[in-house]
């Protein structure tokens, strides 16, 4: 096996040269004959450090007059035109600095240079509680660097995730002087690349509208993704990439940054006229300030960089790899995940231990096999102005307790799971009565309230032990085997007597995975799927603890073909917990067929959050098959390698699943608006074995009789009115079969497969798709031994 790391020049003959060595990535770095930290490679697989022709300095020339400034001793050497892996301030280099200090004697400048270097088998673990990948010798290397500027030594740690093709960074200041010092502004990464044109793709949003993606050019000067609120947000995932002009879905050159961090971040990118590209990533130093004192180190959150030329989807792979292999843990990695109820969309705040085992009798019926109870369990809970922060339980509502609801739900055969929220207190409810300076807050302001809530102070170790306590307790006592974790504000009169208050926030989220870890370590059996309002929190930092987030409250298939389309650029499917709700949506008022809601939250982590009971018998039937589906077909929705197809009209999103021996696959394609006049139309099935045959089949689904209005008169050997009592009878008793789709060929011929029409205004036959807006149409992709030359349409049964 060729080694992870080279390094050359170890001996001193020249300032050593490292080289990481992904699968399919290289990421090059030296040492400058001046101390300084270089930037040389990132991108292509190289066999041998000694293929890059030169590494020798690589953008010496003389400083422009006026523009930089240089050591006396070497005027080519000019920090400002260099690509470095680090910098600092005031020594030329007149770009973002990574990192900003204030010395006991006000000093500001910094100019960290080279001191020694270690290699490592695998990772090496943050010391103070931040989660990172994991790795071992097999897949993993580190090499970390040591550099020092006066009384301070800062640690460069690199990992390289071999098969993963990622490039985790991280650093650790020490500060080795008498006195104190202070940091506003500590990255994890600096990467300084040679522009190429390239453009920026973020992933912002809102509450109900998480990670749309955008893309523009990088403009000149400072570009930032950055989040404030306290989460990783909503507004803003960590999640950035940079890719060249022409890159698609699967060409084109793709760079990716995230961070292993669930608070305020920045990704800083530098367009400098010269055409330098500076890329850092980090805690936000917006309200960030660190005091160090004498003898302590600082370490920060860890950054991972990944490339592809294999487009987006190639970098995407990239990073699925590595969430499902070094950031998801424990027994839940790579495990099938249940197919849940959830009750919340169905009752909100207003149930019944009789209602709720009913909800889960049905539940059961259908094939659910997780029963999870949502808010409104707890004291005082009937809306939610109340009862955060106390853990009672509401015998109102459930007179046997959490127990007893919990050993209904198991005697049904079902799992049983459970809502929390415990980072909140309600101002109305016994624990903040008990504590009211247990919560985030100034001396001289009242708090602002956010859904009538307030955070709780976990940099405070007291408030920190009464969570562990209390919800190991609830969880215990239920026999819970999941927990939905919420947290459903956002972050605001930032102080604490435990710190100053530049560190507030940083100490909140060492406080927040100190909970996590002594809650769920002890109790591996639990599936832990965190929340924050739907997707404001979805990250790196708390896929370390849960396998799976809560995407969005958004449960729209049409928003959601967005919301987690965005999200898979940098986060596998698995991890993305995805509901069939009822239709009209809650959110969007928008009304989609069962079956796309279905099609959509198969690209996930399949729940259903609806009242069973409301159901139709027709609804029922189809719900039963859905989940008999998806369960035969687990490994594929949850764990396939997901492929998007580059967007070429706007009205239709095309995924795919494959599974990893290439043997079948999963096609889901949307249409978000019907068109008139359609043109034919080709499903593109990517990456099948080109001389293998396959067999593709539409997964049946049906289609509501209500949906064709007045036309159904056509077929319907009794009038049915659009809106009358007959249609609405039928509806709930029948549904009309979609047409039967089977085809055959080889790999190479269903890369772009015809399929028969859609309803195009005139006529409807067995050959004929019925879609109309927001339908949708599920392709089962299996390979045979031998099969026919390709032959297709609706009539082959
Ligand atoms: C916000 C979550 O995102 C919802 O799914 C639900 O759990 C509510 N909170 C409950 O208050």
């Amino acid at each position: 096996m060729v080694a992870p790391i080279q390094v050359l020049g170890a001996d001193g003959s020249t300032g050593p040269a490292f080289h990481l060595r992904g699968s399919d990535v290289s990421y090059v770095l030296r040492v400058t004959d001046h101390g300084h930290v270089e930037h040389v490679h990132f991108g292509a697989v190289l066999a041998d450090l000694t293929e890059l022709a030169d590494l020798q300095p690589l953008l010496r020339q003389h400083p422009a007059q006026n523009e930089g400034v240089n050591s006396p001793d070497d005027p080519s050497y000019w920090l400002d035109r260099q690509t470095l892996e680090w910098s600092g301030y005031g020594r030329g280099d007149y770009r973002l600095p990574p990192i900003e200090v204030r010395r006991h004697d006000g000093g500001l400048v910094t100019d960290f240079r080279f001191q020694s270097f270690a290699l490592r088998d695998g990772t090496v673990a943050c010391a103070d509680g931040l989660p990172t990948a994991i790795g071992d010798a097999e897949n993993a290397s580190t090499l970390i660097l040591t550099l020092v500027d006066a009384d301070l030594m800062l640690e460069l740690y690199y990992t390289v995730f071999v098969e993963a093709n990622v490039i985790a960074k991280r650093v650790v200041l020490t500060n080795t002087a008498a006195q104190a010092v202070r940091i506003p502004r500590l990255m994890s990464q600096q990467v300084d690349l040679i522009d190429r044109g390239y453009e920026v793709i973020t992933l912002n949003g809102a509450w109900i509208a998480e990670a749309h993606p955008h893309r523009s050019p990088v403009a000149p000067g400072i570009t930032l993704n950055s989040s404030t609120t306290g989460f990783s947000s909503n507004r803003h995932n960590p999640g950035v990439l940079l890719v060249a002009p022409d890159t698609g879905e699967n060409h084109g050159e793709a760079y990716g940054f995230n961070l292993v961090y669930s608070g305020n971040h920045v990704t800083a990118i530098e367009l400098t006229q010269r055409g330098l590209l500076r890329v850092q990533s980090g805690i936000n130093p917006v309200g960030f300030e660190w005091t160090l004192h004498a003898g302590e180190r600082f370490e920060t959150p860890q950054a991972v960089l990944s490339f592809s030329a294999q487009g987006l989807n190639g970098l995407s792979a990239n990073f699925h790899r590595f969430v499902e292999g070094h950031i998801v843990r424990g027994p839940w990695a790579r495990r099938a995940r249940p197919v849940l109820l959830n009750n919340w969309e169905a009752t909100n705040f207003t149930f019944t231990h009789r209602k709720l085992v009913k909800m889960a009798r049905q539940a059961k019926s259908l094939g659910v096999e997780l029963f999870v109870l949502d808010d409104g369990w707890f004291a005082g809970r009937s809306d939610d102005h109340a009862g955060l922060g106390d853990y009672s339980v509401d015998t109102d509502k459930l007179p046997r307790g959490l127990s007893g609801l919990s050993a209904d739900v198991r005697a049904l055969g079902l799992d049983f799971g459970l809502w929390v929220e415990p980072e909140s207190v309600n101002p109305d409810s016994e624990l903040y009565r008990a504590h009211p300076d247990w919560v985030l807050r100034t001396a001289e302001r009242e708090p602002l309230l956010g859904r009538h809530q307030l955070i709780l102070d976990l940099t405070r170790p007291e408030v920190r032990d009464y969570v562990v306590g209390q919800v190991g307790t609830v969880l215990d006592a239920a026999d819970v085997s999941y927990v939905k974790w919420d947290a459903n504000r956002t972050f605001a009169d930032i102080a604490s007597p435990t710190c100053p208050a530049g560190e507030v926030l940083h100490r909140y989220q060492l406080g927040l995975y100190e909970v996590l870890r002594r809650i769920f370590e002890p109790r591996p059996h639990i599936l832990l799927e965190s929340c924050a309002s739907g997707g404001n929190r979805f990250d790196l930092g708390m896929l370390c603890f849960s396998p799976q987030i809560w995407a969005s409250d958004c449960t729209d298939p049409i928003e959601r073909l967005t919301i987690q389309g965005g999200l898979s650029y940098f986060y596998p499917p698995s991890t993305m917990g995805a509901h069939v709700t009822a239709s009209p949506s809650e959110q969007t008022l928008r009304a989609t067929p069962l079956s796309t809601r279905f099609n959509v939250a198969a690209f996930g982590v399949l729940g259903y959050e609806l009242d069973p009971e409301e159901l139709s018998a027709s609804e029922r039937t189809e719900i039963r098959s859905q989940i008999a589906f998806y369960k035969q077909h687990r490994e594929l929705c949850q764990f396939g390698a997901l492929l998007r197809a580059d967007q070429v009209q706007p009205d239709r999103v095309t995924l795919t699943r494959l599974n990893a021996a290439g043997e079948s696959a999963l096609v889901g394609a949307f249409q978000t608006r019907a068109i008139a006049a359609q043109p034919p139309e080709q499903l593109e099935i990517p990456r099948l074995d080109p001389a293998a045959r396959y067999r593709v089949t539409a997964v049946p689904h049906t289609l509501e009789i209500r949906g064709f209005g007045r036309l159904i008169n056509r077929l319907s050997p009794v009038p049915i009115r659009d809106g009358g009592v007959v249609q609405s009878v039928v509806n709930r008793h029948y549904r009309m079969p979609a047409v039967v789709q089977e085809y055959r060929g080889s790999g190479a011929a269903l890369s772009r497969l015809r399929l028969i029409p859609q309803f195009d205004g005139t006529g409807a036959d067995a050959n004929t798709r019925i879609l109309g807006d927001f339908g949708s149409t599920l392709y089962l992709i299996e390979k045979l031994d031998s099969a026919p030359a390709i032959t297709g349409g609706g009539d082959e049964r």
